[in-house]
């Protein structure tokens, strides 16, 4: 059965960018939003699309007090043919109900959040970008609300989606980044909520990576939790190290977060012949894989870092420098994603799903 999204529309339009290219990330947001609620006698309803703007909460929320929230991040493209692109957004509903089950938030139909997407970025194709690198990123968002100070589920919940028109994260898009490898904070364990998109785990990593910025370098590279020796991810994406001519990525431990971008990459290393290897990496094994020449490339994946290479890894007085270009099989990897998820290649896997004009136009 179709999912009715009723909308409002805003009465005021935003004046659109006028330059693409000095977008960034995350800065600019449309003119609309989704909004459901939930609560125990009706589960989600009242699904709809309203102006974007404030949402009212109750001062004595979970999600203010004890961060009930958890969120997703995806992008929207526009193609050649001027139709738009999702990537793989099943898999971002689905991770969705896992982050939910690990938070005790109420899981949310697929259907529904496909629904919901769809017809926010349906209404807001004209906000899709078109210069090469840009895109119209989405951020599904579930929130605890309610009025009780109590540590306990919470009362009530909302779930929005927000859009925003956006340009690589990274301001040097491809240029390798300067990476820190912490030695003495930890981002999550495992065990814990680090296979959750919650927000505590960004809240957690913030004091590590304002020390590392000041030291010159981008983004902390995390090691796990409880022996502070295997290496994890990234803030923002997962890692991968080319070391022998293997594409070698952190497993799956339940410290770090099962990315999308991770697992495409993988696919299309896979059919590119490249072997590959998800296991624990000691952080050792990097210095000497690197100083025996062993050690060619090193990138993070993410929907909004996409293929990110890092140029330099710092671990307390050590660092392992790999140039100040991207890498062969990262370049490959950059190449056949963006070209898959800009429709500019053809998508033989069916990771595409391309937004209907519904009748909301
Ligand atoms: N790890 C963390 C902590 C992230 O925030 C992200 C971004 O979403 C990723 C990894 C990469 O995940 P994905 O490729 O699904 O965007
Ligand atoms: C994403 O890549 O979608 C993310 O969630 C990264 C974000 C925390 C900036």
């Amino acid at each position: 059965m179709a999912i009715s999204i009723p909308v409002t529309r805003t009465t005021s339009p935003k004046a659109k960018y006028s330059d693409e290219r000095s977008l960034g990330f995350g800065n600019v947001f449309t003119d609309h939003m989704f909004i459901a609620n939930h609560d125990p006698e009706r589960g989600w309803h009242d699904a709809r699309i309203v102006p974007y703007g404030p949402l009212a909460i109750d001062p004595a929320s979970p999600v203010l007090h004890y961060a009930a929230e958890i969120f997703e991040g995806m992008k929207a493209y526009r193609h050649p043919n001027d139709e738009i692109g999702l990537f793989r957004p099943e898999q971002n509903a689905a991770r969705m109900n896992r982050s939910a089950e690990r938070m005790c938030l109420p899981p949310i139909d697929v259907e529904l959040q496909l629904a919901a997407i769809e017809a926010l970025v349906d209404l807001e194709r004209d906000w899709v970008p078109r210069s090469e690198g840009t895109s119209l990123y989405l951020r599904p968002t579930l929130i605890g609300d309610g009025s009780r100070l109590g540590v306990s589920t919470a009362q009530r919940h909302i779930y929005f989606i927000i859009c925003s028109p956006s340009g690589m994260y990274y301001p040097n898009g491809i240029k390798p980044v300067r990476i820190h490898i912490e030695d003495q904070y930890v981002r999550t364990v495992r065990g814990g909520t680090g296979m959750a998109k919650t927000g505590g785990n960004y809240a957690a990593s913030l004091l590590a990576s304002t020390l590392a910025g000041k030291h010159g370098y981008d983004q902390v590279l995390w090691l796990d939790g409880r022996e502070n020796r295997y290496i994890e991810e990234v803030g923002a994406m997962n890692t991968m190290f080319v070391i022998d001519g293997v594409l070698v990525t952190p497993a799956l431990t339940g410290g770090i977060l099962e990315g999308i971008t991770r697992m495409s990459v993988l696919e299309l290393a896979k059919g590119f012949g490249i072997p590959v290897e998800e296991r624990l990496i000691p952080v050792e094994e990097l210095f000497s894989a690197y100083e025996a020449g062993a050690l060619t490339e090193a990138f993070g994946t993410g929907t909004a870092a996409i293929i990110s290479p890092i140029g330099e890894l710092n671990y307390k007085e050590k660092s392992i420098e790999l140039g100040t270009e991207i890498g062969p099989v990262a370049r490959r990897i950059y190449d056949a994603l963006t070209g898959i998820q800009s429709g500019k290649l053809p998508d033989t896997r069916g990771w595409t799903r391309i937004v209907p004009r519904l009748a909301t136009q």
